[in-house]
């Protein structure tokens, strides 16, 4: 698969057959993805939807962990699909899980189930609830603050929660910001600035963003991350697509920021066509399709593969730094079968993902030197939530 690769070194190698430097000079400001480069985004979900079971045939199922004990993860949208999985796996392999929801009940629910099945198995499983809305940036920030001020252990952010309303028309949350980036993109980023104290704090410790092969479709006006402007008619694929995009942007970037000393590492992750509730905007016809093409969907247990290895492989931290050491544009991206792979070729464009980060910092309320601060254990103030987020030492 020309976007993928199959080895650290070899993901590294090139994006589309350009060098570092070639990609970092390509900075054409454009109005779109060129006809090859959408054609590509779609002949790549074409080939993952067909290819995935081959290409990710080297690995097991369920996937066996590394140990965890010690180790605390934060896991957002865990009551469903793909997170649900990764909470679960990694709370059974013994790792401290903290499911970050936005309805608490059914994660309790969850919670009570999967320590009757785990019972006689071991020590009571280590998993608890907390409340988090990412269409409300306000929660983000409550909730960031009152993890911070537990002062404890965070190994591992796993911002997995996502939508896609496919078919549905243009929504905006009550921050006025259009529903996928806010879910999908601008609530995980400012998620994760806001949690480095705790994550600089356990270094070594990894950000790990659940992703998309469709981020090839997005493309990112960082003027116009609310698809309002008229220069490009909005679709739910439109909004998913950009979101995953500037993510990965973001990412990129943020990644950067970071100083290898600070010991955290960013990792975007497509999970493979996976059978979640995802689906479940799709038309009954076509979700009774879905349900009848098993063989090439991934159940959640296997689309929750690559995130739980980049979440715990512990070699996954030479291959980030390594990238971070050569200024390799883009941050460590892995595919569905756990292997590095070289994200899109618009990903790659360093001007525009700079423009994304400084946009998402103005949107989400965070002033632009916002991760050098807390770097240097000083304070942000957010303009969302009830108060400024304190960093203490
Ligand atoms: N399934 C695929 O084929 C596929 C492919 C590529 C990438 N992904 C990505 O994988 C991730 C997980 O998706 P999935 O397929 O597992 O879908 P899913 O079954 O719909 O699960 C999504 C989770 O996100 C939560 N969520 C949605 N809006 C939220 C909000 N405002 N605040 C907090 N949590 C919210 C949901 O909570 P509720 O349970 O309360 O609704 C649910 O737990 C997403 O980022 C998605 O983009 C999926």
């Amino acid at each position: 698969m020309a976007s993928s690769s199959s080895s650290p070194e070899k993901g590294k190698e090139k994006a589309n057959g350009k060098s570092s430097d070639d990609v970092a000079k390509h900075k054409v400001k454009k109005d779109g993805l060129g006809w090859i480069e959408w054609f590509m985004g779609w002949f790549y979900l074409a080939y993952e939807m067909l290819f995935q079971r081959i290409v990710a045939s080297n690995l097991q199922n369920p996937m066996p962990l590394p140990p965890i004990n010690d180790l605390t993860f934060i896991v957002t949208g865990s009551t469903s699909g793909i997170g649900k999985e990764i909470a679960r796996q990694l709370a059974e392999a013994g790792g401290h899980v903290v499911m970050a929801v936005r309805n608490p009940k059914a994660a309790n629910d969850l919670i009570k189930k999967w320590q009757e099945d785990w019972s006689g198995r071991g020590l009571p499983l280590n998993i608890e609830v907390m409340e988090l809305d990412l269409l409300s940036l306000d929660s983000v920030v409550r909730f960031a603050e009152a993890w911070n001020a537990r002062l404890g252990p965070l190994h591992a952010l796993i911002n997995n929660a996502g939508i896609f309303s496919i078919g549905e028309p243009q929504k905006f949350s009550k921050d006025g910001y259009e529903e996928h980036m806010q879910v999908n993109h601008l609530a995980p980023a400012l998620l994760s600035i806001l949690l480095l104290p705790s994550l600089i704090r356990s270094s070594p410790s990894r950000i790990v963003n659940v992703n998309s092969i469709m981020h090839n479709l997005g493309f990112v006006d960082p003027e116009d991350m609310n698809v309002t402007s008229g220069k490009r008619k909005f679709t739910s694929m439109v909004g998913y697509s950009n979101s995953k995009l500037a993510q990965i942007m973001f990412s990129s970037v943020l990644n950067k920021r970071l100083p290898t000393e600070a010991g955290i590492n960013v990792v975007c992750v497509s999970p493979g066509i996976v059978h979640t509730n995802v689906a479940r905007d799709l038309p009954k016809i076509v979700q009774a399709a879905y349900h009848l093409i098993p063989y090439f969907i991934f159940s959640p247990e296997e689309g929750s593969r690559s995130t739980l290895f980049a979440a715990t492989d512990p070699q996954l931290v030479d291959y980030c730094e390594s990238l971070k050491a050569e200024d390799w544009p883009v941050c460590a991206f892995l595919n569905h079968d756990c292997r590095p792979a070289n994200p899109s070729e618009e990903a790659h464009n360093v001007e525009t993902a700079y423009r994304v980060w400084e946009k998402t910092l103005e949107l989400v309320g965070l002033p632009s030197d916002a991760v050098e601060r807390l770097i240097e254990g000083g304070e942000v103030k957010c303009k969302y939530g009830s108060s400024e987020s304190h960093h203490s030492q």
